[in-house]
């Protein structure tokens, strides 16, 4: 049976599973990331390892590995802390949990722009603040989604479901820009294909979906801001890089747009200057996913692509090598 790295306390079901299939786990016990040093040194001798999107997974952490390792499954459906191309030259193979984290995910875009259309986390504050005195008639006032039109930037399957859940429970219009046209996703929702500069234009709520790549670094920058309606609402549960970050609190405090709502930044856990100070700008902690539910699932389904793969079966969410 195989030595398994386990690289983050992460729940418990995906570490009860690779102890039932008979594999050795060793488990990074605490809740921060494991420094890299520590890190290498842990995973030497592993046939498999269980990690997060916070550990760099390249040619240095494989020769740290040694020539046992068979399989690195993330505890995450984005990968972009992955080298591919290693992975292919070492012929290891990598593994996501895609899927499973769909509904968490869409449904947390959602409480963002929510969130940022009703000012709630400034009325929260407001209120406890002991600032009520009262009911005003212009007190707070934020803007309304029912008819307004949501532009979705990656159409995989979380920007579908935001889209959906958009369309069918607010009453909006959908547009869309991916890589390739959806014509079934455009019968079913009514949403309008477009280009990133028509989407960006014509939107009232902006919600961003595409992974990060080379191409999709910065793909909201200053310039695509400007683009933007002085009403509209920036939602981002992709990853930080795809927004420039400076150039957004520069939008926000400019008031060039209404609103942001972010789960992810650019150098976490870091964030820009000014951000934190932004009222306009509702910021949570890469919880998208969490879920008990789903960040339960993610325990199963990556532990279960390594114990697939040391039983020499091939898992269903193996990421494609280049
Ligand atoms: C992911 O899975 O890629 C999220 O960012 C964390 O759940």
């Amino acid at each position: 049976m195989g030595k398994i790295l386990v690289t983050r306390k992460i729940p418990k079901a995906g570490v009860d599973l690779l102890k039932a299939a008979g594999h050795q786990v060793r488990l990074w016990p605490k809740s921060t990331v494991m420094p890299r040093k520590e890190l290498l040194k842990a995973a030497k001798g592993a046939d498999g390892v269980l990690s997060l999107l916070t550990d760099r997974i390249d040619d240095a952490f494989f020769d740290a590995a040694g020539e046992r390792l068979k399989i690195v499954a993330n505890y995450a459906v984005g990968y972009d802390n992955f080298d591919l191309a290693a992975f292919k030259r070492r012929k290891i193979l990598a593994a996501n949990t895609p899927g499973i984290l769909t509904a968490a995910v869409a449904e947390h875009a959602f409480a963002l722009m929510m969130a940022c259309a009703k000012r709630i986390p400034e009325a929260d504050r407001f209120t406890r603040a002991g600032k009520y005195k009262g009911w005003e008639p212009e007190l707070l006032l934020g803007t309304e989604l029912t008819g307004k039109t949501i532009g979705i930037l990656g159409l995989g399957r979380i920007g579908a479901q935001v889209a959906q859940r958009a369309v069918r429970g607010m009453e909006m219009k959908a547009m869309y820009h991916d890589m390739k046209r959806n014509e079934a996703f455009e019968r079913e929702t009514g949403a309008v294909f477009a280009t990133v500069d028509e989407l960006l234009k014509a939107s009232d709520v902006v919600s961003l979906h595409v992974p990060l790549l080379p191409s999709t670094r910065h793909l909201i920058d200053a310039k695509k801001l400007r683009l933007m309606k002085r009403t509209a609402i920036l939602i981002n549960t992709a990853r930080g890089p795809v927004v420039d970050e400076k150039a957004l609190v520069a939008a926000l405090k400019a008031k060039r747009i209404a609103a942001a709502g972010l789960d992810v930044y650019e150098d976490e856990p870091r964030l820009a200057p000014g951000l934190a100070k932004l009222p306009n700008a509702v910021l949570t902690p890469h919880t998208a996913s969490a879920t008990v539910e789903t960040r339960t699932e993610m325990s199963k389904l990556a532990a279960q692509a390594i114990i697939d793969v040391l039983a020499g079966k091939t898992p269903p969410n193996l990421v494609p090598l280049p």
